[in-house]
């Protein structure tokens, strides 16, 4: 109750000041009113005293003939008064008073001069006042001759006392309705307010406050006058929960886990949480190991891009199968007539199934529906989604095709089918439908955008029961998380249960959780060792003509959600601001081609060439060049060579689910020597707070980072960055797939088909 006081003097506070501006515009009111009453009854007695005088004033100027003894004589008591008339007197046209009644005698200075002024100006004069009595009215009227020739002046006297006494009784009756009005508004206003806000939000802090400390399982309480904040306090009650209850069974595992995940320890875990019998696959659109011609033979190629990072390391761990798209021109001919090869080709570790789609199938769906539709509708980069018909048919029929090659290769055993993101969304539902007692994990790669958002899809329902046909669906952050189980309500018919993040559709659950995704160590790659790393550093520097002393770093597939022409503008800004660093610094942007059949992403490629040499054009110097745009497909050795040179790394996304490449950069700097620019817009930003973090529409801040992240004392960089690396390394992708693995062993076995089927027959 405490607690409630300074809220209730706040409302009532509230409800003075309402009272207050009503009683000011009342009190305003009933004073304007008593004045016109007051005037209605001087305006009476104004006319009554015309009407009086008008009817003596021609015994008056008949009588002014004769001598004062003989008007005395003549007027008898006609000049006294009654009731509130005093009196009246008469004068001469010379001012001399010829006969009063006795009461008016009182006022004699007062009316001697009121006649003089009446004598003076020729015209009628009519005075309220007050002298030593009461308040006076007095007209005083000129008697004139047949020639116009004032002959006297004769005054009428009322006593108007009474009309100030009749308008002081008004304003005490309307000050005492006033009082009563503000009694009423001031107990309305604070009762209302404490009945609608005061005591619900009463209610609510204290819920919270308990929910914070004693972890209370209460419901929040009813009756807060905003709906939405009802809800997003069920909302918050349930992440809050949830919160702890990761925590705490984080908190468990970092005391089992004294040891950073590695790859062994993932493999043991694996099997572990695979159990007997059950294959681990992973399904994704894009292959981790593509074979293209090159000369005339083909080349094999690790494509650009997050999800191959991320998941090649786990397949190699645990072992397995990796169904994707065989999307490369020498593809056919690298696998055999199943589609099948071993991966990686040198050492191989795991089965790669390649599904063959046609020209068109790939058009629409992956160009088409994934590209163009799903791709811009999760990227918040205010890029417009097309959704065609041709394409969403392309589209169920792709994941029916990776479903048939899953379900042909597991046969009829066991397995853990790990779905990887937005072009298979349909995918969890058919694997479903078909085969019940599959394990199946859904991850999602890219953001998940908010209901309002998403509900541009003409599918969206369809998409969404396909991917409620998994037993666990992961996003990188817990804001991903919260917006689909928002969509989820908003968009189909499911039973929520925000408690546990999970969705239970026609007799399936599948539980919604965060799994921050990360990287291994570069030692565990193919790159080069110290002493071969410093001379591949060279010859590099030497091929591109990188010469300046500070290198900043931007690798990319060459896509508009990256914010590169943000990164661009802000190097330019930053030379253009700082011009101490022309000829000092480089920025090297690694571009691999992405999507190039989309014309957006063409457009898009030729824009950044446009612009770095508009900006190269500007600064650069016989031996200097400020931008070296490198396009290509860069191997992994020469990513790492990039990362280990360069004491600066760009990261500007325009709205990005993780980001991988601000983790590798971390990864990369073993020494500590370097500096990350981060967006804050990548989901990598919740993670690496340690980073210089931008708004990368601001290019102004942009280039001061920049320039803060270069002349930044260098034992705070150091410390910053060994801050990073230990986040990076102890929250690696042994983890991420750790986590995964045993979240989806502990969801209970499907216990009936969901409805996903149905989208898509
Ligand atoms: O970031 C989303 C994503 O699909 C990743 O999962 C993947 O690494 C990257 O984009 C590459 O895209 P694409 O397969 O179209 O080249």
């Amino acid at each position: 109750m405490m607690n409630s006081l300074p809220r209730l003097s706040k409302s009532l506070r509230i409800g003075v000041l309402i009272a207050g501006v009503v009683c000011l515009a009342t009190g305003l009111l009933a004073w304007n009113q008593v004045q016109r009453e007051r005037n209605i009854d001087i305006y009476d007695v104004d006319k009554r005293a015309h009407a009086l005088i008008h009817q003596l004033s021609y015994t008056m100027n008949w009588a002014l003939q004769k001598s004062d003894q003989e008007i005395e004589g003549t007027l008898g008591s006609q000049l006294e008064g009654y009731g509130r008339l005093i009196g009246f007197a008469v004068y001469r046209g010379n001012g001399e008073l010829v006969s009063s009644a006795k009461a008016v005698s009182e006022y004699s200075k007062m009316v001697q001069d009121i006649v003089e002024r009446v004598l003076g100006s020729r015209t009628e004069v009519t005075e309220i006042s007050r002298s030593n009595g009461p308040l006076l009215h007095i007209l005083a009227h000129p008697l004139k001759s047949k020639e116009g020739q004032i002959v006297g002046v004769l005054v009428a006297v009322h006593d108007i006392g009474y009309i100030d006494e009749r308008a002081s009784a008004r304003l005490i009756q309307f000050g005492f309705w006033i009082l009563l009005v503000l009694l009423l508004v001031v107990t309305v206003v604070v009762g209302t307010m404490w009945i609608a806000y005061e005591r619900p939000l009463h209610n609510l802090a204290q819920w919270m406050r308990r929910l914070r400390l004693e972890n209370a399982q209460e419901a929040p309480p009813r009756g807060l006058s905003n709906e939405l904040l009802e809800s997003e306090s069920d909302r918050l009650a349930a992440t809050f929960r949830a919160a702890r209850s990761t925590g705490r069974a984080r908190s468990r595992a970092q005391v089992r886990a004294e040891r950073v995940w590695t790859r062994d320890r993932l493999r043991a875990h694996a099997i572990d949480c695979l159990g007997e019998n059950r294959q681990l696959v992973i399904v994704s659109n894009r292959e981790p190991y593509m074979h293209q011609m090159n000369s005339g033979r083909p080349r094999m190629i690790i494509p650009a891009g997050g999800l191959v990072t991320a998941l090649d390391p786990v397949l190699r761990a645990c072992g397995g199968l990796w169904v994707a798209h065989g999307s490369g021109d020498a593809d056919r001919q690298t696998a055999d007539k199943h589609g099948r090869l071993t991966v990686p080709p040198d050492d191989a570790r795991y089965t790669l199934r390649r599904v063959w789609l046609s020209r068109e199938e790939e058009q629409g769906y992956y160009y088409g529906f994934s590209n163009e539709g799903l791709w811009p509708l999760c990227h918040l980069a205010h890029e417009r989604p097309v959704f065609r018909a041709s394409d969403w048919k392309h589209y169920v029929r792709a994941n029916q095709r990776f479903a048939s090659a899953v379900l042909e290769e597991i046969g009829d055993g066991g397995a853990v089918v790990l779905v990887q993101d937005y072009h298979l969304a349909l995918l969890p539902g058919i694997l479903k439908s078909a085969r019940p007692d599959l394990r199946v994990g859904l991850f999602w790669h890219i953001p998940w955008p908010n209901p309002e958002a998403f509900r541009i899809c003409p599918w969206r329902a369809e998409i969404l029961q396909g991917m409620l046909g998994a037993d666990l669906i992961g996003f990188h952050l817990q804001q991903y998380c919260n917006n689909f189980l928002d969509t989820v309500d908003r968009m189909i018919e499911a039973r929520l249960d925000w408690d546990h993040f999970a969705v239970e559709l026609r007799g399936h659950a599948s539980h919604v959780r965060p799994f921050p995704i990360s990287v291994q160590r570069w030692t565990e790659r193919h790159v080069p060792a110290n002493d071969k790393l410093a001379q591949l550093i060279t010859d590099i520097k030497q091929q591109n003509k990188i010469n300046g002393e500070l290198i900043a770093v931007g690798v990319e597939r060459i896509d508009y959600t990256k914010g590169i022409p943000e990164r661009f503008r802000a190097v330019e800004r930053f030379l253009e601001k700082y011009p101490q660093y022309r000829e000092r610094f480089t920025f090297v942007q690694l571009g691999a081609p992405s999507r190039t059949h989309i014309r957006r992403y063409r457009e898009h490629l030729a824009e950044l060439e446009a612009l770095a040499d508009e900006i190269n054009w500007k600064y650069q110097t016989d031996s200097w060049k400020p931008i070296r745009f490198l396009i290509g497909h860069h191997d992994a050795a020469t990513v790492y060579a990039f990362m280990s040179m360069a004491s600066l790394c760009i990261v500007s996304s325009l709205h990005d689910g993780m980001n991988l490449v601000a983790k590798e950069y971390v990864a990369a700097k073993g020494d500590n020597e370097g500096a990350l620019i981060l967006s804050e817009f990548a989901g990598a930003a919740r993670e690496l707070s340690d980073a210089h973090i931008i708004n990368p529409y601001d290019i102004e801040q942009f280039a001061d980072a920049i320039r803060d992240a270069i002349e930044m004392d260098p034992a705070e960089r150091r410390t910053r960055m060994e801050h990073m690396r230990r986040v990076v390394e102890e929250h690696n992708i042994y983890r991420w797939a750790a986590g995964f693995l045993t979240e989806l062993a502990a969801t209970r076995a499907t216990v009936a088909v969901p409805a996903a089927a149905a989208a898509v027959s």
